[in-house]
C-alpha cells in the first residue's frame, strides 16, 4: 500500500483553511481540522469540509482526553471520518470514541496521538481494545526546540507496524524526510506547514505524492 497523504489545517480561521485546502485538495486521500483550527472555530469546519468535499476522509484532530463518547458524537455527527484521542487518555475513553466510530459507520475510526510518555505496554492495551491507528507525533514544540528525527523514533515506528497498528506519522515533515521512513508501511504521512505555506502550496502536495510514490510504489 502506498502511504496516504493528509493534510493538516492548523490555520485560526475557517475561511482561511478554505482557502488553503481549495488549492490542493485534489492531491490529498485526508484533509485534517488541526487542533488549532479546533480551538479557534469548534466543529463548524468539519461540517464545512464535508459538505465541500463529500468523498474525502476528514480528520478531526481534537486530542481528546476524556468523556470519550460525547466527544466522539461531535465529532462524527458534524461529519467527521476519523478523530484523534490523546495517547494519556484512560483506556475507557478510547474506548469509548471506538464503540461511538463503529455507531456511525464502518468507515469511522479514531487515531491515537503519541506524545510524551507512552510505553508500549499501553500499545499493547490498545491494540487489544481494538484500536487500530496510532499516529506518531514529533510535536511542534519539540521541533523548535530542534528535535530531529532520530533512529529511536524509526525503530519505534517499526514496532508499532510489527504489532499490527496503521502507522501515520507527522510533526514538521518535510519531502526530503520521507525517505527516512522508506521499507515501512507507513499508513499516512500528514503535512501541515510544509504545504500550507509552501510558496505554491499544490506544487508542494504534489510533491509530496510524488516521493510517496517513488519511495514505496514498488513495495506492492
Ligand atoms: C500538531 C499537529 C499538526 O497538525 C501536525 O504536526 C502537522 O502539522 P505540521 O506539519 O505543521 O507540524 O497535530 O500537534
Ligand atoms: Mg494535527
Amino acid at each position: 500500500m502506498i502511504p496516504k497523504l493528509q493534510v493538516a489545517l492548523d490555520n485560526t480561521s475557517t475561511a482561511d483553511a478554505l482557502a488553503s485546502v481549495r488549492q490542493y485538495a485534489d492531491e490529498l486521500d485526508v484533509i485534517e481540522v488541526g487542533t488549532i483550527l479546533h480551538v479557534a472555530e469548534g466543529m463548524e469546519p468539519v461540517r464545512l469540509l464535508r459538505a465541500l468535499y463529500p468523498e474525502k476522509t476528514i480528520l478531526a484532530d481534537i486530542k481528546g482526553a476524556d468523556a470519550g463518547s460525547m466527544l466522539a458524537k461531535q465529532c462524527f455527527n458534524a461529519g467527521a471520518t476519523w478523530m484523534t484521542v490523546i495517547c494519556s487518555a484512560d483506556i475507557e475513553t478510547m474506548k469509548g470514541m471506538l464503540q461511538m466510530a463503529n455507531v456511525y459507520g464502518s468507515d469511522r475510526d479514531v487515531q491515537i496521538e503519541l506524545y510524551g510518555d507512552w510505553t508500549f505496554d499501553h500499545a499493547k492495551k490498545w491494540i487489544d481494545a481494538g484500536l487500530s491507528q496510532v499516529v506518531y507525533h514529533r510535536s511542534r514544540d519539540a521541533q523548535a526546540a530542534g528535535k530531529s528525527w532520530s533512529d529511536e523514533d524509526i525503530e519505534k515506528i517499526k514496532k508499532l507496524s510489527d504489532m499490527g497498528f496503521k502507522v501515520t506519522v507527522t510533526g514538521g515533515l518535510s519531502v526530503e524526510d520521507l525517505k527516512l521512513f522508506k521499507g515501512i508501511p507507513i499508513y499516512c504521512f500528514i503535512a501541515g506547514r510544509s504545504i500550507r505555506n509552501a510558496q505554491n502550496p499544490s506544487e508542494a502536495a504534489k510533491a509530496f505524492k510524488a516521493e510517496i510514490k517513488r519511495l514505496w510504489d514498488h513495495a506492492g
